[in-house]
């Protein structure tokens, strides 16, 4: 366990913001974690995942542990049923392939979703149809104060849209999550309109997990940015729900508004079309900007500063409360 000094951690947050940790640490084992944790002459600890769902807007102070333990076990239970422990550091995307190649179903609409698999939980990652919740059985984390290991069952995570109970309390570091996987295709997800409009144009009739994960690839290839070429970080914001009341308002002044029924009582609408009605679809100012294909996403073409991309959400969030009066949440973590 090495701790560098003066360290970028331009490779490590997909926005490829330049920022300078004073002290960085690459943990391998929980071991190691539990040294860096108890390393006393760092007042402030920051943990890094994947680095995907973060925007860092200032150079970081004390020490930056980023976490790179890898594993991925299966425990078969029955003829249809496996589960899978991954452990944190794994690239989601690369457990999603590793599941596949098992022929075990369940994630494949979580296809290509940027980030390490210990951030998975913490935000509940989701994406055409499917949220981690649906399979996730449970997660070992360690107290960041009292080094205690514990287990979170799916109830204690307290799983919402984008949200959970890590979300809300820092105090803990996910060191592995438990997955339950089927081997059978019972459980496909095709309720999402672009995977069936992909499906169709590949011409597939019978889907499998297979056929769903290209379609996945290819939508997001084709609407989201690669982080290896341009830096961002998926959704910047949350998509906002709103009261039956209104949602009325918004669509006798707004006809084509789109929205998507929650409950009786709460409505989402797509923040990209409040952003793009905005007027922010595709601005460049200078080295950033807003996304030509998708306005929810904000984007670092070259050397931005953190603090450039957090004054342009500033400045959507405040258009978008003029026009609509609806407040625009932030879905990255942002430091
Ligand atoms: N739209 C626009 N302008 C745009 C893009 C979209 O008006 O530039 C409108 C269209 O009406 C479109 C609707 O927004 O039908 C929905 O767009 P899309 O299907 O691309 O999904 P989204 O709601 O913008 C959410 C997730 C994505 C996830 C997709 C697919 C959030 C915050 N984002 O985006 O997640 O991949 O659905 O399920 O819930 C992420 O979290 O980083 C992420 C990419």
């Amino acid at each position: 366990m090495k701790i560098l000094t003066n360290f970028s951690l331009k490779k490590f947050n997909s926005f490829n913001i330049n920022a300078i940790a004073d002290n960085y640490v690459s943990v391998e084992s929980l071991e190691d974690l539990t040294k860096a944790l108890n390393l006393k002459e760092y007042k402030e600890k920051y943990i890094l995942g994947g680095g995907s769902n973060l925007l860092i807007t200032k150079d970081i102070k004390g020490l930056v542990i980023h976490i790179n333990i890898n594993g991925i076990h299966q425990e078969v239970k029955s003829n249809n049923v496996t589960e899978v422990v991954a452990y944190a550091g794994e690239n989601w995307h690369s457990l999603v392939l590793w599941c596949l190649k098992k022929g075990l179903g369940g994630i494949e609409n979580l296809s290509l979703i940027p980030g390490s698999v210990g951030a998975a939980p913490i935000q509940n990652i989701g994406a055409y149809g499917v949220e981690l919740k649906d399979v996730f059985i449970s997660c070992d984390v360690i107290n960041k104060e009292t080094r205690e290991i514990k287990t979170f069952d799916k109830k204690a995570c307290e799983f919402g849209y984008r949200t959970s109970f890590f979300k809300k309390n820092n105090g803990y570091i996910i060191i592995s999550i438990k997955l339950k996987l089927t081997h059978k295709e019972h459980n496909l997800n095709t309720s999402y309109k672009g995977i069936q409009e992909e499906l169709s144009n590949l011409n597939i009739k019978q889907p499998t997990i297979y056929d769903i994960s290209n379609a996945v690839i290819n939508i997001r290839k084709e609407k989201l940015p690669d982080p290896k070429k341009i830096g961002n970080s998926g959704s910047f914001f949350k998509n906002p729900i709103v009261s039956k009341n209104k949602i009325e308002e918004l669509k006798s002044n707004f006809k084509s508004i789109p929205f998507y029924t929650v409950d009786k009582n709460n409505y989402k609408i797509p923040a990209a079309w409040l952003i793009e009605k905005a007027g922010f679809k595709a601005k460049t100012y200078g080295d950033y900007g807003v996304h030509k294909d998708q306005a929810l996403v904000l984007v670092n073409y070259k050397s931005a500063r953190g603090s450039d991309i957090l004054n342009l959400s500033i400045s959507i969030q405040k258009a978008v409360k003029l026009i609509f009066n609806i407040d625009l949440e932030a879905e990255v973590n942002i430091i």
